[in-house]
């Protein structure tokens, strides 16, 4: 069966109501809407899409502001927090990367004995031997690195983790477990210091 036709008819009355009727199917709807709130309506239709985009903005901005806010607090906690962790490693790089120290009045030492520095990160021997020569080498052993020990009497570098032996001008491995020489350094005496340079 096909739908009944539906008849739209417009009236005026005299009070300036406009009156649509629909017929459809024998049964008649009756509507109306006067020319005031038809007015009003079309101007919410209009004045919507002029508000959308400046509440669009306003939004952005504040969002704007908040993530700068965010950045700027999320900057001041970490910068402090990276210098605090990364200031031990920046000074043991700057520290390793020294290559020549000076010993004030390290030319005092007496004949036959030693004297323990750091040389950089690491501890270091400075020997005056009996004869009145220098040597200064590494103070760290090269078995499992602990810190060997000059014995004067026994004109001898001991490490006594594990009683490896080295020569005290030298450095050389003498006896014990040690795989490897001390490292060598060079040294130089002025009056009132002794400088120790390596390589
Ligand atoms: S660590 Fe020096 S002999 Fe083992």
């Amino acid at each position: 069966m096909s739908e009944p036709e539906k008849k739209v008819a417009l009236t005026t009355t005299e009070a300036g109501v406009a009156t649509e009727t629909s017929v459809a199917g024998g049964a008649s709807v009756a509507t109306e809407a006067d020319g005031a709130t038809q007015s009003e309506e079309t101007e919410q239709t209009e004045a919507m899409p002029s508000k959308a985009p400046e509440e669009m903005h306003r939004r952005a901005f504040i969002y704007g502001l908040a993530a700068m806010a965010g950045c700027g607090y999320a900057a001041a906690i970490g910068y402090p927090v990276y210098r605090y962790l990364a200031s031990p490693v920046e000074k043991a790089a700057t520290a390793a990367a020294v290559n020549e120290i000076s010993l004030p009045k390290a030319d005092e030492l007496p004949k036959g004995s030693a004297l323990m520095f750091k040389f950089g990160t690491a501890p270091a021997l400075l020997i005056h031997h009996a004869d009145d020569t220098w040597s200064a080498m590494s103070a760290v052993c090269t078995h499992l690195a602990c810190t060997v020990q000059y014995e004067a009497d026994q004109n001898r570098i001991y490490c006594g983790c594990h009683s490896g032996v080295y020569d005290p001008k030298t450095g050389a491995n003498v006896a014990g477990p040690p795989p490897r020489p001390l490292t060598l350094f060079k040294v130089t005496v002025h009056p009132g210091s002794v400088t120790v340079t390596r390589g």
